[in-house]
């Protein structure tokens, strides 16, 4: 659903793009007539890809994690975003070039702002230290005996994983030291966490 959404975003903005520096270099070219061809021309798509472009965009705000540590360039994105707008609108019918210019410019680079964010983020996610360990296989082999391949069976008094309320760190916690009958578990500590990923992402839930 989120990637989903995530590549939507990415197709419309940079059709948007496209749609908006054609116009621009028409505008300050003084191409008046072709301008406003080109414009009836592209009134739906743009119409189209406008709203698909808030829609999505409006989708990942709510789902980006804010409180992080790269949450100012999230906050420039949005207001440069935000501010392109009414420049756009009214330079294009004024044909103020220098406003039109302006909010090309505030758009495109709130687009490289959002990079700079995703590259950062992804060099700051600590769970990448799991990436290539299979949660699933782990958790075959180390829990399944009790708590079933969908978490659901309660066998030895263990409890179902499926309507667990711990978290990441808890689950964690557990598998690592035991808890009264839950024996500990003999695995690395990133084990336990891709284990409690999986646990998380898989089992609860469903
Ligand atoms: C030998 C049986 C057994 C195995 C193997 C086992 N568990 Fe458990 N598990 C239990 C029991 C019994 C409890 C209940 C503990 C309690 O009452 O506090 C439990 C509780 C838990 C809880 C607490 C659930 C909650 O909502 O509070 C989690 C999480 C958990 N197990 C995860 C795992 C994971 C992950 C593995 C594999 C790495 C695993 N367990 C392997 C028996 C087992």
């Amino acid at each position: 659903m989120y990637k989903g959404f995530l590549h939507t975003h990415y197709l419309v903005v940079t059709l948007f793009l496209l749609i908006y520096v054609v116009k621009t270099i028409l505008l300050i070219s003084n191409r008046s007539d072709l301008l406003k061809t080109f414009s009836k021309k592209v009134k739906v798509i743009e119409m189209v890809v406008s709203t698909l472009f808030l829609v999505t965009g409006i989708y990942l705000m709510t789902k980006v994690p804010f409180g992080g540590h790269y949450d100012h360039l999230l906050w420039i994105k949005l207001v440069m975003v935000v501010a392109s707008i009414p420049l756009a609108v009214i330079g294009f019918k004024r044909e103020n070039k220098i406003l039109a210019a302006l909010s090309l410019l505030l758009i495109t680079g709130s687009f490289g702002l959002a990079e700079v964010f995703h590259k950062r983020k992804a060099v700051a996610a600590p769970q990448t230290a799991t990436a290539g360990m299979d949660g699933r296989a782990l958790y075959e082999a180390n829990c399944k005996l009790c708590h079933g391949s969908d978490g659901k069976a309660m066998l030895a008094g263990a409890l179902d994983l499926s309507v667990t309320g711990l978290d990441e760190n808890g689950i964690k916690d557990v598998i690592l030291n035991g808890r009264n009958l839950m024996v500990k578990v003999n695995v690395s500590e990133l084990e336990a966490q891709a284990i409690s990923v999986y646990v998380l992402n898989e089992l609860k839930g469903k």
